[in-house]
């Protein structure tokens, strides 16, 4: 038996304006794309921007339904937008932001499980590392790739 730990590397920013200028841009889009919200349930509205390898940005916002289950995640509608609009293009990084009834959030809100193991497929899909970037009014958070906010990632094409 060994007791083992695993390290997470991440970033973490005091603002938006102190990411890099392309990850602001990405971060723009995601609270655009907050506009797309449709959230009548829990009044909690969730944009998502995904950045492809080929520069296109595909926007996402949380979709409600009077049946919950039925509805889905910023996250997962920008992925399954830009999996079916642009099947080839791999994906580089999904910038997520959340507001309530009082505003943008000061905390980052960090992705479902789902989500989390949908970023898994994709990034396993394409190859390459999806970036993930967290944004709060306070705080800001950048992860390099899933495997950072999903340890032990299950994945049936390395099994
Ligand atoms: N939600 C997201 O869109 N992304 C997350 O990462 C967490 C939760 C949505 C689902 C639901 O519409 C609302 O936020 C409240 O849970």
């Amino acid at each position: 038996m060994a007791d083992k730990q695993i390290i997470i590397d991440y970033k973490e920013y005091a603002s938006e304006q102190e990411l890099e200028p392309k990850d602001q841009e990405l971060a723009k889009a995601a609270h655009e794309a907050l506009k797309g919200s449709y959230s009548p349930y829990s009044h909690f509205r969730v944009g998502a921007a995904l950045l492809l390898a080929d520069g296109t940005v595909v926007k996402g916002a949380n979709q409600e339904n009077a049946a919950y289950p039925a509805g889905l995640c910023a996250e997962r509608t920008a992925m399954f937008a830009a999996s079916a609009n642009y099947p080839d293009v791999p994906f580089d990084t999904l910038a997520i932001v959340a507001e309530d009834s009082n505003g943008l959030c000061d905390e980052p809100a960090t992705p479902c499980g789902n989500c989390r193991q949908v970023m898994a497929e994709y990034q396993s899909k394409y190859g390459r590392p999806l970036k993930i970037i967290l944004l709060g009014r306070r705080k800001v958070l950048k992860f390099s790739k899933v495997d950072d906010i999903l340890p032990f990632i299950f994945d049936s094409l390395k099994v």
